[in-house]
């Protein structure tokens, strides 16, 4: 093997440059050339691929975002568009390739894998929803991101006594809503994976209200419903002057933060060692603080599992 191809494929996550950046190095420190492929699949039909050096990946490790740019390409299921991407790759003399971003991203790389092309999946994406891996690059920056707001929704929600609907990312995993929760002393948490019952959710807040403090905070994940939406089914309980704010891409952007730095460091040197073993098809993860290996297909069938002891101890803390 002589060159790797990388891309950043399906939503942006801060922490993707420092995983170019690291697979970019570690590929010049072995003798190796790497290619960049914009707008990830769609860049690859495209033919929209560069020679990418540790100069280009010079001062990205701390920008948010994707020097790569990124795409969503559903069309990359079709194996017509499937065999023009490899014989993009062929044209650049890319043996092989790696992929950060989520689920569907790693589809794409599996139908690289059986065509012929060693492809290795790095975790990108904030919503911590990728199976066999504890931690996702970019939802460290993404919580944080949320933590913050929510410091600052808990000043103007003390001084008004409101309460605050706030709706953060994850369209189908509490993660963001759950660790936002515990780390904000959030009043109550709504996630996709846990039903609730907004009379209880109203009893809480008119309990705590008794006791005095009448400000709250209700962390809700976008795959519930919007915090719009819940205010609305939680007015008819009381008067809790409600007002709910989405949070929404902003959770997406940002310097990443030292954790999502060195996650993604990290992942990125193991992917070109593994890509080095002749090694394809597989998702990297961290589990228990180990660097981890998983057959893709076994991803495809397994379902991300929410933390139901981190969700009791948001529940513990919230009343
Ligand atoms: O998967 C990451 C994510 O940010 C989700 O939390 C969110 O539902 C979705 O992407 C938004 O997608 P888009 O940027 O395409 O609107």
């Amino acid at each position: 093997m002589k060159r790797i191809g990388i891309m950043t494929s399906g939503g942006d996550a801060p922490g993707m440059n420092a995983a170019v950046r690291a697979v970019t190095r570690k590929a010049e420190h072995e003798g190796l050339e790497a290619y960049g492929i914009n707008y990830g699949f769609a860049g690859l039909l495209a033919g929209d691929i560069f020679k990418i050096d540790s100069r280009t990946a010079d001062d990205i490790i701390n920008r948010g975002g994707t020097i790569l740019y990124s795409a969503r390409f559903p069309e990359f299921a079709e194996e017509p568009v499937q065999l023009k991407g490899i014989e993009q790759l062929k044209k650049f003399g890319i043996d092989a390739i790696i992929v950060i971003g989520g689920d569907g991203s790693y589809h794409g790389a599996l139908r690289l894998n059986e065509h012929g092309f060693n492809a290795v999946g790095l975790p990108g994406t904030i919503d911590n929803d990728i199976p066999f891996t504890d931690f996702t690059i970019g939802f460290d920056t993404a919580l944080n991101t949320a933590v913050d707001a929510m410091d600052k929704l808990r000043d103007t929600a003390a001084s008004h006594e409101r309460t605050f609907v706030v709706e953060v990312m994850g369209r189908n995993a509490g993660d963001i809503a759950m660790w936002a929760a515990v780390a904000s002393a959030a009043e109550d948490v709504i996630i996709p994976e846990k039903d609730f019952d907004v009379a209880e959710v109203a009893a809480k807040l008119k309990s705590s209200r008794a006791r005095g403090q009448k400000h709250a905070i209700i962390v809700l994940a976008e795959g519930v419903m919007s915090a719009a939406e819940f205010a609305k089914k939680l007015e008819p309980y009381g008067d809790f002057q409600l007002r709910a704010t989405t949070l929404g891409h902003v959770q997406r952007g940002g310097v990443p933060t030292a954790f999502d730095r060195v996650l993604a460091s990290r992942m990125g040197v193991y992917a070109v060692e593994l890509l080095m073993q002749d090694k394809g098809g597989v998702a990297i993860g961290i589990q228990n603080n180990k660097l981890v290996q998983h057959n893709m297909l076994d991803l495809f069938d397994s379902k991300h599992e929410a933390d139901m002891d981190l969700y009791k101890v948001a529940k513990d803390l919230a009343f």
